[in-house]
């Protein structure tokens, strides 16, 4: 009886520590939900019953906005609140218990004067933090993520941002961590911006998770050939000054050397191109003069970016080309060039954030990903993300 019971034992405790085992390998896997993609059209148009669950662990809402007097607003009531758009993205907990639904404020519109403004102010601080939990709080969210984009540059002040970034975080964490919510925020992935932005260790402490932007380093904004997200750089880079830093490589070492911790980082994934309109049709190279943005997308309507899900369903058969030196590819036709990531580039920079024992992954956003699975499986680059960590 004795030895029955404790085999019991032994069995149910390494069943637990399994279990637990299992939980604590569960890589994570942040999904950004752009809320205008609801407005898009035919196989383009994205909403909430269109996202998979078992591809994220987190969802973070894009974007709720900031007044100078630190008050929220809902950027599109319209979508958030007529279509119930965030009522039913928080409903999705329903579908998976553990799934973690954050609020995120800020993104490229909101600019960074508003930013600046309140977090100089300690009164206007603390009622952020406040107006934050109580946001969080109505509306069932398990967190925030803030994505001031970026303390210092875009009309924020240089002099004092970085320290009043600390100062704000310190704020939402004081009313956020004793309820139990979550504090992530989304990062610069830029060498040269990460130095203004952020005093690493501090924000480092205070954050539980940093999605670290490792993209948007080439586009149109150039007026040269370039990838988004090069994992590495390339030769030619290094005869171009600090463009040898424009890599997710250098962004993520960078966050790594100034002290942040890895288990807290998330790499950043993008489900869309950036892709020109080449001045010399005959001229591809990396650098190659560009006349501007490549032809908008169908869906996404914007001069110099195509979703994954336009360039699988509309330019597939086009010259695809693989960049061993920055592992990743880009598609030629015409004169338009767009340089993007696919599953194979997907899994080498899962796998290189593995080897750095980073916690995981951000993406942005799910509606670029082919969704509806127009080419193939749905969600192709959001489950190879899952895959390459081994959470599916
Ligand atoms: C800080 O914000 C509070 C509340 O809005 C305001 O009363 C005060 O004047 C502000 N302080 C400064 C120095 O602007
Ligand atoms: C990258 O190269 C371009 C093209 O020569 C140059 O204009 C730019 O200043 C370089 N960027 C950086 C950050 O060095």
């Amino acid at each position: 009886m004795k030895i029955l019971i404790l085999c019991t034992c032994i069995f149910l405790l390494s069943w637990t520590v399994e279990i637990h085992g299992e939980e604590q390998s569960k890589k994570n896997v942040v999904c950004y939900f752009a809320s205008w993609t609801v407005y898009r059209n035919g196989n383009g148009k994205f909403d909430v019953p269109d996202i998979d669950v078992n591809l994220c662990t987190h969802i973070n809402f894009g974007f709720i906005g900031l007044n100078e007097d630190a008050s929220i607003h809902i950027l599109d009531s319209w979508e958030s609140d007529g279509l119930e758009g965030i009522k039913r993205l928080v409903e999705l907990k329903k579908l998976k218990s553990d799934l973690k639904v954050l609020i995120s404020m800020g993104g490229w519109n909101e600019g960074s004067r508003t930013y600046s403004i309140v977090a100089a102010n300690a009164t206007k601080r603390k009622i952020l933090a406040n107006n934050v939990l109580s946001f969080i709080e109505e509306r069932g969210f398990d967190g925030f993520d803030l994505d001031w984009e970026y303390p210092g540059l875009r009309g924020g002040d240089q002099a004092i941002d970085k320290d009043d970034l600390t100062a704000l975080l310190n704020d939402l964490s004081d009313v956020l961590k004793p309820k139990g919510y979550i504090l992530s925020a989304a990062v610069a992935g830029a060498v040269e911006k990460i130095n203004i932005a952020y005093d690493v260790p501090k924000i480092t402490k205070i954050l539980d998770l940093l999605n670290v932007m490792v993209f948007d380093y080439h586009g149109a904004f150039d007026n040269f050939v370039g990838h988004i997200s090069p994992l590495y750089p390339a030769e030619i880079d290094y005869k171009y000054s600090d463009n040898s830093t424009y890599n997710v490589d250098s962004g993520i070492q960078e966050w790594l050397h100034k002290g942040a911790d890895p288990e807290k980082m998330n790499i950043g994934i993008i489900l869309y191109g950036r892709s020109f309109t080449l001045a010399d049709k005959t001229n591809t190279a990396l650098f190659a003069p560009v006349r501007g943005g490549g032809i908008e997308g169908i869906y996404s309507r914007q001069s110099g970016i195509l979703g994954y899900n336009e360039i699988c369903e509309f330019h597939s058969a086009t010259t695809y080309v693989w960049d061993d030196e920055q592992k990743v590819p880009h598609r030629i036709w015409d004169d338009q060039w767009v340089g993007f990531d696919d599953e194979k580039s997907i899994k080498l920079k899962i796998e290189y954030a593995l080897e750095n024992n980073l916690g995981g992954a951000m993406v942005w956003s799910l509606d670029y990903d082919d969704f509806k699975g127009i080419c193939g499986h749905k969600y192709p680059l959001l489950t190879a993300v899952n895959k390459a960590f081994g959470n599916l």
